[in-house]
């Protein structure tokens, strides 16, 4: 069994203020949906406002994430933020977001290499991989999305595999309102994307790793992503920032959890 994750990843959203709104809207819903470890929900604010939030939600179930990190633990890497800092007050970090890839120049290597130093400093890892328009209509997603997954996870051992969170993102569903079909979504990442993993690493860990669907999730399409068996959660990004949709959502994923 597969516990469900569920995270809101808020991009460049939210001021302090508006985080301690959203937070306090929010926390005692999602607390108690995730009281009784059915379900995982993770907040992933800015960076600056992580330490707010962290200290909102401290004594609840609900965890607290990154967006990025630097794979150098320190030194001379002006405006970056390392895994040792991130993880003093937070659990999670999401790696590989296609809007780093597509506007930060972040690549399959670099993406790897963040992954091993979120691992080291016991972060887990919550990596993105997925195609864009063009290659959708090209035909060449299970190629390039397997690609993605494999160079994500190049000399990751077995173990760390098992921790680590894959978000299967299309990059034309993200923030257009057009979701993929859940059906659409499940194939690719039980085909592709648990294809990938059980030749890297036999499928004992293809079956055992999560994996989330990403791009336009709200709280009236997510009951169709839930309802697939290779969907394990959901990484959410316009609607997390309203308190009543990313309650909804998390409701969706835990439905006895009132
Ligand atoms: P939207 O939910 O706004 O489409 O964003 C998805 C996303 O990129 C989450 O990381």
């Amino acid at each position: 069994m597969r516990t469900p994750i569920i995270a809101g990843n808020w991009k460049m959203n939210k001021t302090l203020a508006e985080a301690r709104t959203l937070v306090s809207a929010m926390r005692d819903d999602l607390a108690q949906l995730a009281r009784d470890g059915k379900i995982e929900i993770v907040l992933c604010p800015p960076f600056i406002a992580i330490p707010q939030v962290a200290e909102l939600v401290a004594g609840s179930p609900i965890r607290v994430g990154a967006q990025n990190v630097h794979w150098e633990s320190k030194g001379a890497f002006t405006g970056e933020i390392a895994p040792a800092m991130l993880n003093e007050i937070c659990d999670y970090v999401i790696i590989g977001h296609s809007e780093r890839r597509q506007f930060f120049s972040e690549t399959d290597q670099g993406v790897n290499k963040k992954i091993k130093a979120a691992l080291a400093h016991h972060l887990k890892p919550i990596v993105c991989v997925g195609e864009n328009l063009a290659q959708n209509e090209a035909g060449q997603t299970d190629a390039l999305v397997g690609a993605q997954v494999r160079a994500a996870f190049q000399d990751i051992s077995r173990d760390d595999a098992r921790g680590i969170i894959i978000a299967y993102e299309p990059i034309w569903a993200i923030g257009t309102g057009k979701a993929a079909s859940g059906a659409g979504a499940n194939a690719v990442i039980g085909i592709t994307i648990r294809g990938a993993l059980a030749d890297l690493y036999g499928e004992e860990i293809a079956q055992a790793v999560r994996v989330q669907y990403g791009g336009s999730v709200t709280p009236k399409n997510v009951a169709e992503f839930f309802a697939q068996p290779d969907i394990d959660g959901a990484l959410v990004g316009g609607a997390s920032l309203v308190a009543a949709d990313f309650v909804a959502i998390c409701q969706a994923a835990n439905p006895k959890g009132r």
